[in-house]
């Protein structure tokens, strides 16, 4: 029933973008960061995740996105993603927006992915801004703690948003301009709880979730689904 109503949404509120959060990746064997077993139960992202961190102990830091690069790398993108994917082929959805690092929007065919928190695709220099590839960085995590710029020597910093940090300039006016002129967006998989893109559902028309579990934004929602992704979208796949 409500994946029938959700595929009405999305027929007839067209522009519909999407806007996903680490929900969608947890079929695809990812932590997620605020469930009860997620990342952020075991350890304190302050202490391994914020612009903060890198500065006063960058190997911890390190050796946080370390383990965090080969979890992503390792993964596949899962039903849900793919569902997204052919949505867009099928001009019914006209873009993602993504909170989450680990590639599997693209790795599954979406072309256009507008990751708002970076990727674990390269590291940068805070120096002199080169940028390494993830082989490269991996391939100095096995020798040293951390990865040094090969032209000036710093330690890089993972492609990523740190806490504290400001989010990549195009990426969040690229982000607003399709919230802006969507009709619906839909988030899947994210509960809503760090700005600036906790809000942006709320410059879409209208907003829709999927998500297992409350989220910030329930109340503005025409609907909600509390179910899991994959399931959900293949649902609602098959009443488009
Ligand atoms: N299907 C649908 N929802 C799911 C699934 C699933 N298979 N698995 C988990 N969820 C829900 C969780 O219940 C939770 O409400 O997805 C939501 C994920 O929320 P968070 O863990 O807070 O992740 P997210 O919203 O992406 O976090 C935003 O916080 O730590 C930072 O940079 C990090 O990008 C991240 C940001």
């Amino acid at each position: 029933m409500s994946a029938a109503r959700l595929a009405s949404l999305i027929r007839e509120r067209q522009p519909c973008v999407v806007l996903t959060g680490a929900g969608i990746s947890t079929e695809s064997g990812i932590p997620d960061f605020r469930s009860p077993a997620g990342i952020w139960a075991e350890v304190d992202p302050f202490e391994v995740a914020s612009i903060d961190a890198f500065r006063r102990d960058p190997e911890r830091v390190w050796d946080f996105y370390r383990k965090r690069i080969h979890t992503l790398l390792a993964a596949e993108p899962n039903s849900a993603h793919v569902t997204l994917a052919a949505l867009e082929q099928a001009g019914l959805v006209e873009a993602v927006v993504t909170q989450n690092i680990d590639r599997l929007h693209t790795r599954a065919g979406s072309r256009e992915v507008v990751e708002v928190h970076g990727s674990i695709r390269s590291a940068l220099c805070p120096k002199c801004g080169r940028e390494e590839t993830v082989e490269g960085v991996l391939a100095q995590l096995d020798i040293r703690p951390a990865p040094l710029c090969e032209a000036c020597g710093a330690i890089l910093k993972p492609g990523v948003v740190l806490f504290g940090e400001l989010l990549p300039a195009a990426a969040i006016d690229r982000a607003t301009e399709l919230a802006r002129s969507a009709e619906l967006m839909l988030v899947v998989g994210s509960s809503l709880e760090v700005w600036p893109i906790a809000g942006l559902p709320l410059e879409a028309g209208s907003l829709a979730i999927v998500n297992v579990g409350p989220t910030a934004l329930d109340k503005r929602a025409v609907l909600k689904i509390d179910g899991s992704a994959g399931e959900t979208l293949a649902a609602v796949a098959a009443a488009l």
